[in-house]
């Protein structure tokens, strides 16, 4: 399987996610502003990698510091930390991941602390290839043999860094030797479901069907769908999911014609400190995205397009949230606040 992110001694190697399927093209790269726009550009995107390529976007800005003293260190290393917060706007694991970071910035002298950085990053990797794992085989089984399940977006190994969560889930129920196949919506406006996701599926060898996001409606009410498994970008205490944009149809959809919603996410994608969905900031992006596919336009010059990438999910259509300690049901407000750190 092709690494998202991989840190290669002071340099970060990322696989560049908005050239997939055609093409398979790393970009190596030693400055942390150019990982701060790769994050932004989308070459490295869903919410887990995201939080992985910050942290090593943080220890590499850390190596290029020239300090004196700690305290002169902390203060260039807060701008390093500052350009990666302003990137992406949802996806909670990147402000974990920067929490996280400036926690790490310990040490008796300039060199320990840089290597601790290194380090810390290393560890939030590594605690993400196995958060994912975990909850994937804990996500399983939910998926019985001859399941067709309905996935939005991506949310394999190139959106985690990892083994993938809602892709982790249909990959691990296959590795139990379920029969199992999917639907999976293309995603409008960049694509993920048809360019990664497809690609992904095909790669482990698991039946896949390409359909556009509004035919999503018409294989549920036909009944040719068992479940529906999507990750998630940040999770509120109540359990209100933010995700790619038209998760939100989805639901309601799912909730109408009884089929399951399941949500997979770490738990390094739940926000305690919100209380609600309501609270999640939705990142607006170009509209060009909307007006153009691929770089070709596809409506008339000049008219206005709206892009929220991501929307809520009211926590009452969500039918479990699975996560590397558990498969959490609801009242999600008190089961969520078992699992909290
Ligand atoms: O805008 P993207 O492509 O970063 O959005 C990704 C998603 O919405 C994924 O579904 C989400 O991050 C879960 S990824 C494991």
């Amino acid at each position: 399987m092709l690494q998202a992110v991989e840190w290669l001694d002071n340099k970060l190697r990322i696989l560049d996610q908005s050239k997939l399927p055609h093409e398979q093209f790393f970009i190596d790269i030693v400055d942390y502003r150019d990982v701060a726009l790769a994050i932004e550009q989308m070459r490295v995107r869903g919410a887990p990698a995201i939080g992985v390529a910050a942290a090593y976007g943080i220890a590499l800005g850390a190596q290029s510091i020239e300090a004196e003293n700690g305290a002169e260190f902390l203060a260039q290393l807060s701008q390093v930390t500052q350009t990666f917060a302003a990137t992406r706007p949802t996806a909670v694991n990147l402000f974990q991941a920067i929490e996280e970071m400036k926690k790490a910035a310990i040490g008796s002298n300039v060199s320990e602390i840089k290597r601790a950085l290194v380090d810390q990053a290393r560890q939030i990797h590594h605690k993400e290839v196995e958060a994912t794992r975990q909850l994937s085989y804990l996500g399983a089984e939910l998926i019985q043999d001859g399941f067709t399940i309905l996935t939005h977006c991506n949310a394999g190994p190139l959106a985690t860094a990892g083994y993938g969560t809602a892709l982790g889930v249909i990959k691990a129920a296959q590795e139990q030797g379920k029969r199992i196949s999917v639907i999976a919506t293309e995603t409008r406006p960049l694509l993920q479901g048809a360019r990664l996701t497809a690609w992904e599926l095909k790669q482990e060898g698991i039946p896949v069907t390409l359909v556009t996001d509004s035919m999503a409606g018409y294989f549920m009410n036909r009944g040719r769908i068992n479940c529906v498994v999507v990750g998630a970008d940040r999770i509120a205490a109540n359990g209100d999911v933010a995700n790619k944009i038209g998760t939100y149809t989805l639901a309601v959809v799912a909730e109408a014609n009884d089929i399951p919603f399941y949500v997979a996410a770490p738990t390094s994608t739940i926000d305690f400190s919100l209380a609600s969905g309501d609270e999640i900031p939705i990142e607006e992006r170009d509209p060009r995205e909307v007006t153009h596919i691929q770089e070709v336009p596809i409506a008339p010059e000049g008219v206005k397009a709206a892009n929220p990438a991501f929307d809520v999910t009211p926590h009452r259509y969500v039918s479990a949230i699975i996560t590397e300690k558990g498969i959490i049901r609801q009242p999600y407000t008190r089961e969520l606040s078992k699992i909290a750190k």
